[in-house]
């Protein structure tokens, strides 16, 4: 009873921490990544923003501040062609006049698309007057044919926006106007009979800052053809003081011509959706969208986004990923409605909602029940669509949750590409530019995202604001320049255990070449994206490993191996003598098993951190006599016993370690850093540490490496056990790791 009052108290004091905090601790520096990466800028040209690849003529389009780029594929660095398109002299002054910032009074390209095979479609800000123009890919020299850019472009060099272009014509997202007031999202180029735009209402968009967007063909004759656009807007659905910003996805049929009297030349299709990311575990919700990619892989589309949210005066960061199919239910699902006389928020569904579907596109089989087009539409259609764009459903991410989480510096770009591992079967791998001039590389396997590499990629930082892939190489776009990266660096991974810790599904390692490989031609390599099998790979590695600890025990025996990683951001995996996973559990201190006669043998800890990983503990489980069956009555008189001895001390430890947690949390938030807790058995050990001025990380790589010397030397008194054997059940467990005394029996045990 004593007990589990004690055990409450230290499970009110369980984290509130994201549960998979990312980013490997140790960055590959500046100087090592000089020589894996090319390099392009132009003296005194910044803002490197839009990319466009030109796969044929291996060309890749660059839009910069006053000028736009042809840089070869293969390497940035040889033969670039520039383009300069400036503002005029008279025109930079009325800019200036009108009280914008010199700085802002340039021409900073925002928008670079194929128009056609034979020419380019670029808008720029052009101070505050956008401006779109052509070039003829032939003969890269000019920018011709000038027009307004507006609706198209925004006017100011910071504000987001986003574009697509779908067979020919333009959809953009932007802002219309100079104050910066009006979002739009429009066809914006093409017949002048058939630019639809949204309807100017907060209804619509409220104060939107567009991210991305994506065309995607929905069917084999183009009918259901639709257009998506991903921001952030102001909600109006949640009754709150505070303005709340909610992330979104929108989307348009490609088809729509506008209604015939209501609605105009505006979307009869506009329809949008809330995004989720959030971890409702820890209550964290992301509500800022950053960047969108959109990964196309035969009949499957993701939308990966990176999303943040402020925190203690700083952002933090989270990718979520979204199926189109759970897109498309939302956009299918019921209308959110505002229900004035009762003053809230409901949704609409039924017999009011009129016939045929609101905001569905024109299909073969509605032009059969007699709407040939969107002007066919009945009014009471059209004004129920223009009431009702949102919907009630929000879309939910794949793997419920978000893929990743970096607490320490927020994520502004994403680019994702699907890779063929050794088995054939295929990974995503992220690629995530932060605000800092770091690129992460990060690898899908099953519900999370690892990240693998670290890589500062500037001597000083800045945010990293586009990426692109093209095959294996991927373009970074930044204030100063292009840099250039081959996405396959196998040779950087030296040892057999590295390459296979690394979990890059393109890498593998060669026994007959002693060198970590990209897998694509060769045979008889040896991969493991799940890491489970280093030890049966890559056997040369075992030398520097522990000395295994030899652990008698009896059939029947609850035992948990300890293995605590060097650090929150490690990930550890187990080899083991049994295959069935089901038998174990992966507990973040360690392994816990029942002993039988199948999962008797040799267990050893594999944890990795930055792609270097090392075998932190080995166990060698053995039938023997087991001390802790032969003491058992003496446990169970002890637990009893001491029942209110364990209260009192427990209580005293409790309110220690409610204060040490408070400030420790407190310093924890001041760095922005909170540790990777999974399940509150980490913070629990902390607080021991913390009550008894114990220091986590323990005096020598020895003690290090076995956990159990340490609480030995301690006589198990102030140090927590980390070995221990018991046949009590696992909430008893947790209390030996809350810091009580271990039963003298379990000690001896081992
Ligand atoms: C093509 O570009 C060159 C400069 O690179 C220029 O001299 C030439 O006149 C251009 N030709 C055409 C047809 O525009
Ligand atoms: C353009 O680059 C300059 C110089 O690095 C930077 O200060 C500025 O913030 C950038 N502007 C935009 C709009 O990215
Ligand atoms: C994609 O197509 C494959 C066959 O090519 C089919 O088995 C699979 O169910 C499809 N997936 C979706 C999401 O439609
Ligand atoms: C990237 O590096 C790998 C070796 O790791 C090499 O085989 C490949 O050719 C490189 N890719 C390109 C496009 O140069």
């Amino acid at each position: 009873m004593a007990l589990r009052l004690l055990l409450l108290l230290l499970a009110l004091l369980a984290p509130r921490a994201a549960p998979r905090s990312a980013a490997p601790r140790t960055a590959r520096p500046f100087p090592e990544v000089q020589q894996m990466v090319h390099r392009f800028s132009q003296e005194s040209i910044f803002n490197y923003t839009v990319f466009l690849v030109a796969p044929q003529s291996r060309t890749l389009y660059v839009g910069a501040k006053n000028a736009v780029f042809a840089l070869s594929l293969d390497s940035v660095s040889q033969h670039p062609k520039m383009i300069s398109w400036k503002v005029p002299e008279n025109h930079r002054i009325s800019c200036t006049m009108k009280g914008k910032k010199e700085a802002e009074c340039h021409n900073y390209i925002r928008l670079l698309k194929f128009s056609s095979e034979t020419h380019l479609f670029v808008c720029g800000t052009h101070a505050f007057d956008p401006q779109c123009g052509f070039i003829k890919v032939a003969n890269f020299s000019k920018v011709e044919r000038q027009e307004s850019g507006r609706g198209k472009c925004p006017f100011e060099p910071a504000q987001p926006s986003a574009a697509v272009m779908a067979d020919g014509i333009l959809y953009a997202a932007t802002v219309n106007n100079f104050l910066g007031t009006e979002p739009i999202i429009s066809r914006a180029t093409g017949n002048p009979e058939e630019r639809i735009r949204t309807e100017t209402s907060i209804i619509w968009l409220n104060d939107p800052d567009f991210v991305g967007s994506a065309f995607l063909r929905e069917s084999e004759s183009g009918e259901d053809d639709k257009i998506y656009f991903f921001f952030t807007e102001t909600a109006r659905e949640y009754d709150f003081y505070e303005k709340v910003k909610v992330p979104r996805v929108a989307r348009v049929c490609k088809g729509d011509l506008g209604g015939l009297k209501t609605l105009q030349k505006r979307w009869t299709t506009f329809l949008k959706a809330q995004l989720v990311c959030s971890d409702p575990e820890h209550g964290t919700t992301f509500n800022l969208l950053r960047d969108v990619f959109t990964l196309r892989s035969g009949n499957a589309t993701v939308f990966y986004g990176i999303f943040s949210t402020r925190r203690d005066g700083g952002e933090v960061s989270a990718v979520c990923a979204y199926s189109i199919q759970d897109v498309h239910k939302a956009m299918n699902g019921r209308f959110k409605e505002f229900k004035r006389d009762c003053d809230k928020w409901t949704s609409v569904m039924g017999a009011d909602v009129p016939e045929p579907r609101p905001g569905a596109c024109i299909t073969n089989s509605m032009k059969l029940a007699g709407f040939g087009s969107s002007l066919a539409l009945p009014d009471r259609v059209l004004t129920f669509v223009r009431d009702h764009p949102l919907m009630d459903q929000a879309v939910h991410p794949l793997e419920s949750g978000p893929l990743l989480v970096n607490l320490d510096m927020p994520y502004r770009s994403i680019a994702v590409h699907r890779v063929k591992s050794l088995s054939g079967l295929e990974y995503d791998v992220l690629y995530l530019g932060t605000e800092d001039g770091h690129l992460h590389k990060a690898v899908k396997i099953g519900s999370e995202a690892f990240i693998t590499e670290d890589l500062a990629l500037f001597p000083e930082p800045q945010p990293i604001h586009s990426l692109q892939l093209h095959q294996s190489w991927l373009y970074v776009g930044s204030s100063s320049e292009v840099t250039q990266l081959n996405t396959t660096n196998c040779e950087m991974y030296k040892s057999c255990q590295e390459c296979i810790l690394s979990r890059d599904p393109a890498c593998a390692w060669s026994k007959e070449i002693g060198a970590c490989i990209s897998h694509q031609q060769q045979n008889d390599l040896l991969q493991d994206i799940l890491s489970v099998n280093v030890l049966m790979l890559c056997p040369e590695g075992v030398e520097d490993a522990p000395v295994p600890v030899e652990v008698p025990t009896a059939i029947g025996t609850r035992l948990v191996l300890p293995c605590l990683p060097r650090s929150a951001w490690s990930t550890c995996t187990w080899q083991k003598p049994h295959v069935d996973a089901s038998v174990y559990t992966l507990r973040s201190d360690g392994l816990e098993l029942t002993v039988s006669e199948e999962t008797l043998g040799d267990y050893s800890c594999w944890c990795t951190e930055g792609g270097v990983g090392s075998m932190l503990a080995s166990y060698s489980v053995m039938q023997g006599s087991s001390p802790s069956s032969s003491c058992r009555s003496t446990q169970r008189r002890y637990s009893a016993l001491m029942g209110l001895f364990f209260f009192l001390l427990g209580f005293a430890a409790g309110c220690c370690c409610f204060l040490a947690y408070e400030k420790t949390r407190r310093d924890r938030h001041q760095r922005g850093l909170i540790n990777h807790e999974k399940n509150g058995l980490d913070l629990m050990q902390s607080n021991t540490t913390s009550c008894s001025h114990e220091p986590h990380t323990p005096s020598s790589p020895e003690d290090e490496r076995h956990p159990l010397a340490t609480a030995k030397k301690n006589g198990g008194l102030n140090g927590f056990p980390h070995l221990y054997i018991n046949e009590l059940d696992k909430d008893q467990a947790r209390i030996y790791l809350g810091g009580v005394p271990l039963a003298k029996c379990d000690e001896t045990s081992i």
